[in-house]
């Protein structure tokens, strides 16, 4: 489909429609969020020639990059992060998780102690972009020396550290914006990698906006994050205009969902009727998970069977199956 083609976009859950202009540049649509739908998987293009790729398409990255996002504190970032990424490599493909956080929570859930070096870091990395290494490594040694083996098969990680704070001043005035996307563009043997941000725009959710290929927002349920919503997808939006025009965003992960009262279900109810990308699958509020990240357990190696691991397991399918081409 050539760039300018017009498109058009039928929700089969609904009759709303949506017209705009496909661009290759944004690997996809060029526009988001703003198709009315109930659901984000049924969307079908309806534009001839018909063969066009559905409304995300499989571009065939080296690496499959997904960054979690939202500037709210507690909403379910970290658990998300993890526990894909987790799921993902038990179905045999290598997987990274890259901690931006300072917090540190996914290295934490992943490696059980937090790593007390900052040089086996991800703080490592940003010190040589900035030539700080009192060691002389360079940047050119790439993220090797930084990514740790975790317990469970075929999944790595790549820690937090506190020093990350401190460096933060330094990477933003000297422009280190892109580097994280040049290094993962080069690094080789994961087919996905998941980036965990910290609850705020600030350098290194910036970094991960710009080094994304997709973006998964986690929703609490709560009124307050509703609103927060909106800045966010304009936040988003703005990235991708300005300096990654790959991002897509995926969907709004509902995370924390208590199907049996009226709130959360009438705050998602309006979040899908403005016609924003709710995912489809619901994340429940478990025990489990607390308990999960206390014994650095993802939740399918600590309770396979249960319901929140299930949901899991539906939320990764559900997004592989935005990943093919139809
Ligand atoms: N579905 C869930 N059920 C129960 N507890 C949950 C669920 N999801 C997350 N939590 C709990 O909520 C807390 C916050 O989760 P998490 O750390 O993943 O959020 P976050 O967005 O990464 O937070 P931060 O912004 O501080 O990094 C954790 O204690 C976690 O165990
Ligand atoms: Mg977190």
């Amino acid at each position: 489909m050539p760039n300018g083609y017009p498109f058009r976009v039928k929700a089969s859950s609904t009759e709303s429609f949506r017209f705009g202009l496909y661009s290759p540049l944004s690997q996809g649509l060029a526009t988001f969020g703003l198709v009315s739908c109930q659901r984000c998987k049924p969307f079908l293009l309806t534009a001839s020639p018909p063969s066009v790729p559905g409304l995300i398409m499989n571009t065939e990255k080296q690496n499959m990059r997904r960054v979690v996002f939202n500037q709210k504190g507690g909403v379910g970032k970290s658990t998300i992060a993890c526990n894909l990424a987790a799921i993902n490599a038990t179905e045999g493909r290598k997987t990274l998780v890259i901690d931006l956080d300072v917090q540190g929570n996914s290295s934490h859930y992943l490696l059980g102690d937090k790593v007390a070096d900052p040089d086996a870091t991800i703080a490592y990395f940003f010190k040589a972009v900035l030539s700080l290494n009192p060691f002389g490594k360079s940047e050119d040694e790439g993220l090797g020396s930084v990514i740790h083996e975790t317990p469970f098969p075929n999944l790595y990680v790549i820690p937090s550290h506190p020093e990350l704070e401190p460096l933060q001043g330094r990477l933003e005035s000297r422009y280190k914006i892109y580097k994280l996307r040049e290094v993962l563009d080069t690094l080789e043997g994961f087919e996905s990698i998941y980036i965990d941000t910290p609850p705020v725009l600030n350098f290194y959710s910036r970094s991960a906006l710009i080094a994304a290929h997709r973006c998964l927002i986690p929703f609490d349920c709560d009124a307050f994050s509703r609103e927060a919503l909106y800045t966010l997808l304009n936040v988003v939006a703005e990235m991708k205009a300005d300096h990654n025009n790959g991002l897509a965003v995926e969907g709004i992960v509902v995370n924390q969902f208590q199907g049996r009262a009226n709130l959360p279900q009438q705050l998602v109810r309006e979040l899908e009727e403005s016609g924003l990308p709710v995912l489809q699958t619901r994340l429940s509020s478990s025990v489990k998970v607390r308990e999960s990240h206390s014994y650095s357990k993802p939740l399918i190696y600590l309770e396979p069977g249960h319901k929140i691991s299930e949901e899991f397991r539906a939320l990764h399918r559900e997004l592989s199956g935005l990943d093919t081409t139809e």
